[in-house]
């Protein structure tokens, strides 16, 4: 979700108006998964690199993580979402990790579609943590180091719960991972739009979904073995 700050910034306001106006393109965003047939959705709301922004700049993102939380968790439990954050959550004041972990709870049973946010996320992060949580097994004699195969290490990757990433969509004109999936990223089709997220909407998306059904997917095989 790139280009709050530069949308803002284009219409003369400050950076914090744009993430502020980026809430309804998320709204959007849900609402058009939910009514398609896709079945799960990652948004990267903050990386483990955005702490560096100003301050106030981060304590405005953190305020509206909170009022997000309060305002749509009914909303998205009520359509049948099901809530994950993935990242690393204990950065995150003790408050906020609660409201986590209780929408995370209430929304377990939800099958219409998987949201995940990534919060203070990193793709490093998450494969260096699941190497981790591989090698405390092998301490503790579960598994040998032999066993560990692709399988079992995306078993340990945070979004393990949700089918293969088909597509990433990166909007704000950048054409850079910056960090996002990059254990997931691995046959994804890349997708990259000018559209400032602010300014990102069913039609945006559907648009990039058209393109991605467009394209042959070919997993190393010729055209020809996959047509
Ligand atoms: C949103 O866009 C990304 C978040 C960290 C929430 P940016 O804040 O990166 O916007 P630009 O790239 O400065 O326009
Ligand atoms: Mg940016």
């Amino acid at each position: 979700m790139d280009g709050n700050g530069r949308w803002a910034q284009k219409k003369g306001k400050i950076r914090t108006f744009g993430h502020k106006a980026g809430v309804e393109s998320v709204r959007a965003a849900v609402r058009f998964a939910r009514q398609t047939d896709i079945q799960s959705l990652t948004l990267f709301a903050f990386s483990s690199e955005n702490w560096k922004r100003p301050e106030d700049e981060v304590s405005v993102l953190m305020e509206l993580f909170n009022l997000v939380l309060n305002s749509e968790v009914k909303k998205l439990n009520k359509n049948g979402v099901r809530l994950k954050v993935i990242g690393d959550v204990s950065a995150f004041d003790d408050k906020l990790v609660n409201k986590i972990r209780k929408a995370e709870t209430l929304t377990a049973e939800n099958r219409q579609l998987v949201l995940n946010i990534a919060a203070n996320y990193g793709g490093r992060w998450d494969i260096v943590n699941a190497a981790k949580q591989l090698a405390t097994q092998v301490q503790q004699g579960e598994i040998t180091p032999e066993q560990i195969d692709e399988s079992l290490f995306d078993a340990k990757i945070s979004t393990h719960q949700v089918p293969e990433l088909d597509l990433l969509i990166r909007t704000g004109g950048e054409h850079r991972i910056s960090n996002f999936l990059l254990w997931q990223c691995a046959y994804a089709e890349l997708y990259f739009t000018d559209v400032l997220w602010p300014d990102f909407n069913e039609e945006v998306f559907q648009t990039a979904v058209n393109d991605f059904k467009s394209r042959q997917r070919r997993f190393g095989l010729t055209g020809e073995q996959v047509s």
